[in-house]
């Protein structure tokens, strides 16, 4: 039996009595009910995006990770775009709406924050898992008190009726799916008219293209990890329930001081690869917004959940480790790719001595959301230096729709 509690404990946040007492009794029970068992690691992640949008979204995607277009799923309300890598990698399911005025939970979630609803379908939704025997873990999660949505409200709302869907969550705002698949087997997603669209193909084949000219195609890795923005107050309740709803483990988190934030890592208790399986980190402010005006400590973490609601801040990338034409690979790819008029929201930060090199992208103009850019040196496991989250973090901050925001709402 897989044991969840066995794992190295890293970082120097301080936790509360409360987490790390039910941290032990979530996993011994998750454990011990078959749940980790049962629950394998990341199949797909589904971002939805505006009418119009997923065409460049490709091309865009295309250039700055290994991702390929496969087919697009066409159903009534939305056309969804499969990118795959290989089956060793999770999908990207990009869901493009059809119609501008189109309403769903997804669409109000964006609708109450002030930047959130100037894109009103961009969001990231969440993560489908594997799991060997879907119905036994979705009543063994709705026995827990996990809320799904019906089969009928699948269809409702245009979504695979082969994927189990749980209601969002109400720190993350995320969604978690449950599929099956045969050992060796392909995803495959029931969903709608399988086709391939030649407008989508052309915009990935430029997007590959242009990445092959630049000489990045067989540097940039898939996704390393996946953070999610919260609320100060939910950081400890998001750790947990994302611990209950999956099969991943606490690695541990890192207080950044020097920008009120710290960063929560949670991995793959099977320890496969990041490549498989990437990491879900869940970034939070040390002190609610409501406090600020005593200390006037920075808060880039929080307004951007006030800005935006909980939801995925960035994906992050591998960079493979190595120097090309006397760079760092990660310099190599980040001046090719901003050479294509793509913005960077700072140089590259960290060092060879430092274990890890880091950027993050602007903000894409289709989804909102950032690209980050890693290349570990060597054999270094961590996640972050220290300095380097502080200066990402502070650089997430200065992002365009952060600081309009920020202005408006003084
Ligand atoms: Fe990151």
């Amino acid at each position: 039996m897989l044991n969840s509690r066995l794992f190295p404990r890293f970082g120097d946040k301080q936790n509360s009595e409360f987490f790390e007492t039910y941290l032990q009794r979530v996993l011994e029970e998750r454990d011990r009910s078959g749940l980790t068992e049962m629950i394998g690691g990341i199949e797909a992640l589904i971002i939805n995006v505006e009418p119009g949008n997923s065409i460049e979204y490709v091309a865009e995607l295309s250039l700055m990770t290994p991702y390929h277009y496969l087919v697009t799923l066409d159903s009534p309300k939305h056309l969804t775009h499969v990118l795959r890598i290989d089956m060793n990698s999770p999908d990207i399911l990009l869901r493009e709406v059809k119609d501008a005025d189109y309403h769903d939970i997804f669409r109000s979630l964006n609708d109450i924050y002030p930047i959130g609803a100037r894109r009103h379908h961009s969001r990231y939704m969440g993560e489908i898992l594997l799991a060997s025997h879907r119905h036994e873990v979705v009543a063994l999660q709705q026995a827990r008190e996990f809320r799904f949505f019906p089969v009928g409200q699948l269809a409702e709302l245009d979504l695979p009726i082969n994927v189990s869907l749980s209601k969002p969550s109400p720190y993350t705002q995320n969604v978690v799916g449950y599929m099956e698949r045969p050992a060796d087997g392909i995803r495959v997603y029931q969903h709608g008219e399988c086709t391939i669209l030649s407008a989508v193909q052309a915009a990935y084949e430029r997007g590959k293209e242009m990445q092959t000219r630049l000489g990045i195609d067989d540097l940039i890795l898939p996704i390393d990890h996946l953070a999610t923005r919260v609320y100060s107050q939910n950081r400890e309740a998001a750790l947990l329930e994302y611990l209950s709803l999956s099969s991943y483990y606490y690695w541990g988190s890192y207080d950044i001081k020097d920008q009120n934030s710290s960063t929560n890592v949670t991995k793959n208790v099977r320890q496969a690869l990041e490549s498989a399986s990437p990491a879900k980190v869940f970034t939070a402010n040390n002190l609610p917004y409501c406090v600020n005006h005593l200390d006037g400590l920075p808060s880039p973490t929080e307004t951007f959940v006030r800005n935006y609601g909980p939801r995925l801040h960035h994906m992050a990338l591998a960079v493979r480790d190595g120097q090309r034409k006397g760079k760092e690979h990660i310099d190599f790819v980040v001046d090719a790719i901003a050479a294509q008029g793509k913005g960077f929201l700072l140089d590259t930060v960290g060092s060879r001595e430092e274990g890890l090199k880091q950027i993050f992208s602007q903000a894409s103009e289709f989804s909102s959301l950032i690209i980050e850019c890693v290349q570990r040196f060597g054999d270094f496991q961590g996640f972050f230096a220290r300095d380097n989250v502080a200066l990402l973090t502070f650089a997430a901050g200065l992002e365009e729709g952060v600081q309009n925001s920020s202005l408006q709402m003084n």
